[in-house]
């Protein structure tokens, strides 16, 4: 990043339960941590001149007011909004509610699992999705975010 260029933020939501990551269904979902996703997360981001904040909750209510929240203090977001990509209306109302680029990632491939997986309520309303690729899928998430921001 050059010497004047202003950092941008990028925010990260972890939706319910992957704070469990590591230990939850290691073979579903791997046996990364989610704070050595976050590690990686932080240290990619400063690369490519983000700052970074990261978000988790497992309350659907605290997850959409930081979305609200995001419309004014970043630049894009990468959500995984766990259960509640299948479920949440109210969460994907939020996200209508941002111009950022929003990439909505899944560690496992959502149309591989059980048919109450294979719909999104969030995908009509985000930049692009990132399913079935592991954990890896949030790095790749941030690449995408910093290619469609500069
Ligand atoms: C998930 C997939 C969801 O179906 C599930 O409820 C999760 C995690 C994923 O990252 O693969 O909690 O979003």
């Amino acid at each position: 990043m050059g010497q004047h260029a202003a950092a941008l933020n990028v925010l990260v939501i972890h939706g319910p339960n992957l704070n469990r990551l590591g230990k939850r269904e290691p073979d579903v979902y791997g046996v990364e941590t989610m704070e050595d996703i976050n590690l990686r997360l932080k240290n990619l981001g400063e690369k490519l001149g983000f700052t970074v904040e990261i978000f988790q909750s497992n309350c659907e209510g605290a997850i959409i007011e930081k979305i609200h929240q995001a419309a004014d203090a970043c630049k894009g977001l990468i959500i995984n909004p766990a259960a509640y990509t299948h479920t949440s209306v109210a969460i994907r109302d939020a996200l209508a509610m941002l111009s950022v680029p929003i990439i909505e990632v899944h560690i496992s491939n959502i149309y591989k699992r059980e048919p109450f997986r294979h719909k999104s309520l969030i995908a009509g309303v985000v930049t692009g999705q990132i399913s079935g690729l592991g954990t890896r899928g949030y790095s790749m998430a941030m690449e995408a975010l910093a290619d469609i921001l500069r």
